[in-house]
């Protein structure tokens, strides 16, 4: 049966990669960011809407605009995020910071807390989570950011919690090293910084990611995964990656 799946973030990387793979499993796609152009040739007959998610206004009008074209929201990922930067917390200007902060943390709360009252209501839906590896091991230069990540995993615990014995499900997938538009970002354009990260090494694509959101989505509705960590083969933390050959 289709579902009525909303992104968050869906204009690049993970996010497009999970519209593509929902779409081709016929599911019905509400999907949102700012860079609202990127979103229209994803996928026939979605839903695209602009969406900042540290916007509450734009939150909201995203939601309602998605529940109207869509109807009741059966999946939500919620995959919108960012690093910005690597400074060292005594180097910090706290700029970037808060728009970690904003975005990977209270923007996601935002979303969420608009979707899940009608998921409660309907009394079915699956939160999905967006994590990363570094919201389990910081490491220099990431401690916002980390932190950020790290936030995600006692929310998802309350939601668990606050939600049992309604039939919604919440999922966690945390990814390591993954080669999108994440570097460009946190570097703020600077492409040949952003290139060093995958150099010399194989890192996951959008679609490896997309894979275990569509599958923990896909499960039977008495399983719920709370958590799917992945990792390229060559990487054992954020820090330890493997390069050059075998
Ligand atoms: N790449 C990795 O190595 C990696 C590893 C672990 C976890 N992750 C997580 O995976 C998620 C997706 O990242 P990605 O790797 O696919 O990076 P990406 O290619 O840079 O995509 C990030 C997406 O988030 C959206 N976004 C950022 N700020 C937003 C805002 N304020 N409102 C709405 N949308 C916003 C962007 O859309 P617009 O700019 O158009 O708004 C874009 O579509 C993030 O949560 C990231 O933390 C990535």
């Amino acid at each position: 049966m289709s579902r009525h799946v909303v992104i968050t973030g869906a204009s690049s990387g993970i996010g497009a990669a999970c519209a593509r793979q929902f779409h081709a499993l016929g599911d019905r796609l509400s999907l949102g960011a700012r860079r609202t152009e990127r979103l229209k040739d994803l996928a026939t007959g979605a839903f695209t809407h602009a969406l900042d998610v540290t916007d509450r206004a734009s939150v909201e009008q995203f939601v309602a605009a998605a529940i109207a074209a869509n109807g009741p929201i059966d999946v939500l990922v919620n995959n919108a995020g960012l690093a910005r930067g690597t400074e060292k917390i005594a180097e910090g200007t706290g700029e970037a910071w808060r728009e970690m902060i904003e975005t990977n943390v209270l923007g996601l709360l935002e979303v969420t807390r608009r979707i899940l009252p009608h998921m409660l209501e309907n009394k079915r839906g699956h939160v999905i989570v967006i994590g990363s590896i570094a919201g389990h091991k910081a490491y220099v230069g990431g401690g916002v950011y980390c932190g950020s990540k790290r936030a995600l995993q006692p929310i998802c615990e309350a939601m668990r919690m606050e939600t049992l014995g309604t039939g919604i499900r919440v999922t966690s997938v945390d990814p390591g090293l993954v080669e999108t538009e994440f570097s460009i970002v946190r570097f703020r354009g600077d492409q040949d910084r952003a290139a060093k990260v995958y150099q010399d090494t194989r890192p996951l694509v959008a679609d490896d990611v997309a894979e275990c959101v569509v599958f923990a989505a896909g499960r039977p509705a008495h399983v719920n995964l709370d958590s799917i960590v992945v990792m390229p083969t060559d990487q054992a933390t954020p820090q330890m990656v493997h390069r050059g050959g075998r």
